[in-house]
């Protein structure tokens, strides 16, 4: 991962391959962003003008490369935009900052080193640029083969400097910190995302799980087959039935001697969802390795709670299975004994992820947590309702919805709060089964959390972010957020565990 330091240095004499500036768009055109009036100078404070003759605006995703003037010793200034200029007294938004760092960022893949001259107002913005740069600078490489080696011009920026971050400031080391930790257990995340299924099976990640523990002091607990026919977990074992590679169930302990709370994460890790006999067609399987984005952002939030050292206890559950169709498999219409008691009748096995979850939900509520919160690549009529960019957040309880979707805010998540309609969990009875696990296909997003729900331990708050839109990026890259495994929820899971660590929530 890019290196990051906070720097005293002005720019004009520092040696990089590039300085990095933010442009804002002002009333009447392109405005240099504060932070870059030395760089303005060596341009003899025409940058703006230079910058309007190219074309620039100041919006938000915006670059524009331009050659450095005799009086800056980086031979190339990077612009990026950070959308529309603040109010008077008032500063540019993190999210404007985080998403501009990422463009430069992945602009200056293959670069060596660059200064960041972004307007630093607190230690916030100094974790946002930070976030921003090391998120940016992310790409999946490793099966490539001629994978990108230092200086072979195709690796990430090896090295960014603050400029403008305080190096003895204790709230601004502290947010570099906490953005390097949370970053780099993000990437991680996304590296499981993009890993190919056939490397990627449950027993793989529960091994990956296992080193990262050793790693960082965690419990991991594994159940195998065995373990999980002998514990009864109906709904874990009935969706791995038709892979020749076994599901697992992971918990993942991380305690502080400090805690006065607990909260508990669930996240679905189904490594590649085919289906099963309900097999999707061709157009419709092609990303399905994505399907364990649940569990991988559970997996970096516990990491990143440890590596922070939050005064809270965070346990992750992460429930893996392959959704195969074989001789073995599951058939739409068998019934499973789910971990709780409850029986489910199977009448699409596509509908996977809340049959794994539903397993998991109860394991975590045995424990009484003060909240629980589960993440999954649940419905594809999440993605219809939200887009491919916003994930939906349903609870049991208004005000803790609420509270995630500020954390969600908060951290630069695009969120919203989606309802869970009483009418809508008569769908879903059953002839044969106590509950069946689909319903009415109108709301499909709001049947599943209905399914979920009913596998959540009285009395505990709850919470289910479907994050099937923002998972898994089709398109081209965008401010921070790289094609492929994004990471979505990571950040969200984490600001709920500060706040539930400091005792404002849960
Ligand atoms: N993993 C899918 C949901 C999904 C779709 C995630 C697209 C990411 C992108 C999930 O297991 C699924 O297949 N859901 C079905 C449920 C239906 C059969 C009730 C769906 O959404 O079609
Ligand atoms: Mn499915
Ligand atoms: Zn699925």
């Amino acid at each position: 991962m890019t290196a990051l330091t906070l720097s005293t240095s002005a720019a004009p004499g520092l040696r990089a391959d590039a300085i990095v500036i933010g442009v804002a768009k002002g009333a009447k055109g392109p405005v240099v962003a504060p932070g870059a009036e030395s760089v303005d100078k060596a341009y003899d404070g025409k940058l703006a003008g230079v910058l309007e003759t190219l074309g620039a605006s100041g919006a938000e995703g915006e670059l524009t490369k331009l050659p450095s003037p005799a009086g800056l010793k980086a031979p190339l200034v990077v612009a990026v935009g950070l959308g529309a200029e603040p109010e008077k007294d008032s500063s540019f938004a993190a999210e404007a900052l985080r998403k501009a760092a990422g463009v430069a960022a992945r602009a200056l893949t293959g670069a060596k080193k660059a200064a960041f001259v972004l307007p630093l107002g607190d230690a916030a913005d100094v974790g946002a640029v930070a976030e921003g740069v090391l998120l940016g600078a992310y790409s999946f490489t490793a099966y490539k083969e001629n994978a990108p080696k230092a200086g072979n011009g195709k690796a990430p920026l090896a090295e960014a400097a603050l400029l403008g971050g305080k190096p003895r400031d204790a709230a601004h080391k502290a947010a570099l910190a906490r953005a390097v930790a949370v970053s780099e257990e993000l990437n991680r995340a996304r590296d499981l995302i993009n890993m190919p299924p056939n490397d990627l099976n449950p027993e793989a990640f529960a091994a990956i799980v296992q080193t990262a523990g050793k790693e960082h002091g965690l419990k991991v607990q594994v159940l195998d087959v065995k373990a999980l026919e002998k514990g009864g977990y109906g709904g874990i074992l009935g969706v791995g039935a038709g892979s020749t590679s076994g599901p697992r169930l992971v918990k993942l302990s991380y305690t502080s001697s400090k805690a006065k709370k607990h909260l508990a994460l669930v996240g679905k890790g189904i490594t590649y969802d085919s289906g099963g006999i309900s097999l999707k067609p061709a157009g419709h399987n092609e990303t399905m390795k994505c399907d364990m984005s649940g569990a991988a952002a559970v997996f970096a939030a516990v990491v990143s709670a440890a590596r922070l050292g939050l005064e809270v206890n965070v346990t992750g559950w992460l429930a893996l299975a392959e959704n195969m169709p074989s001789g073995s498999a599951t058939r739409p219409g068998d019934v499973l004994r789910m971990y709780s008691g409850k029986t489910v009748e199977v009448l699409n096995t596509d509908a996977e992820g809340r049959l794994v979850l539903a397993d998991a939900l109860w394991a975590a509520s045995a424990e009484k947590p003060d909240a629980i919160v589960d993440v999954a690549t649940l419905t594809g009529a999440m993605m219809l309702a939200l887009g491919s960019r916003t994930f939906g957040i349903m609870a049991n309880d208004d005000a803790f919805r609420t509270a995630v979707h500020e954390a969600a805010e908060e951290v630069g998540e695009p969120a919203w709060p989606m309802p869970l309609p009483e009418h809508l969990r008569k769908g879903m009875d059953s002839a044969t089964a106590d509950i069946a696990n689909m319903g009415e296909r109108m709301g499909g997003g709001l049947v599943a959390g209905l399914f979920l729900r009913e596998f959540v331990g009285e009395g505990i708050a709850w919470a289910h972010l479907d994050i099937a839109g923002p998972a898994f990026n089709d398109g081209g890259p965008f401010g921070y957020t790289p094609k492929g495994g994004t990471g979505s929820a990571v950040r969200t899971l984490v600001r709920l565990a500060e706040l539930v660590g400091s005792g404002d929530l849960g």
